[in-house]
């Protein structure tokens, strides 16, 4: 399997967020195959729109969040502004590599702050939006 193809079990049952999640992965994608290709200039680019893809995601979810009254969505925010703040870092060092495998190493690094969003992060408010009859029960 490759690393960044959609699962299942990330299915949260809430068409925009999975949509947004399927939207993250789609473009690490692309970064990995810019990366094989050593088209550095495009992954430059594509790592930013990654980041600015993450950030609206994030705005979109919390909005979500507050609307449905969970009550830990502030938690839930720090949460994001920390994993944002980490994949930023990473993806400064990222863009100054132009070595491939350097360069690939050092975008799974950042991937996966972003990735834990959708694998781990948003598992938590999966339960209170169930009970809300926000998701639907399977
Ligand atoms: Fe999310
Ligand atoms: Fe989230």
């Amino acid at each position: 399997m490759d690393k960044f193809d959609w699962l299942e079990s990330f299915e949260l049952g809430i068409a925009e967020v999975d949509e947004d999640h399927r939207g993250m992965l789609a473009i690490m994608k692309k970064i990995e195959q810019a990366a094989d290709n050593e088209a550095y200039d495009l992954c430059n680019e594509l790592l930013d729109e990654l980041l600015d893809f993450t950030v609206m995601h994030f705005k979109r979810e919390e909005e979500m969040l507050t609307e449905v009254g969970y009550p830990n969505v502030d938690i839930h925010k720090k949460y994001h502004t920390e994993l944002l703040a980490r994949a930023k870092s990473v993806k400064s060092v990222c863009q100054d590599i132009k070595s491939k495998n350097n360069l690939k190493e050092c975008c799974y690094e950042m991937f996966s702050f972003l990735v834990d969003d959708v694998v781990n992060g948003d598992l938590k408010f999966k339960s209170y939006l169930e009970e809300k009859g926000v998701i639907k029960r399977p």
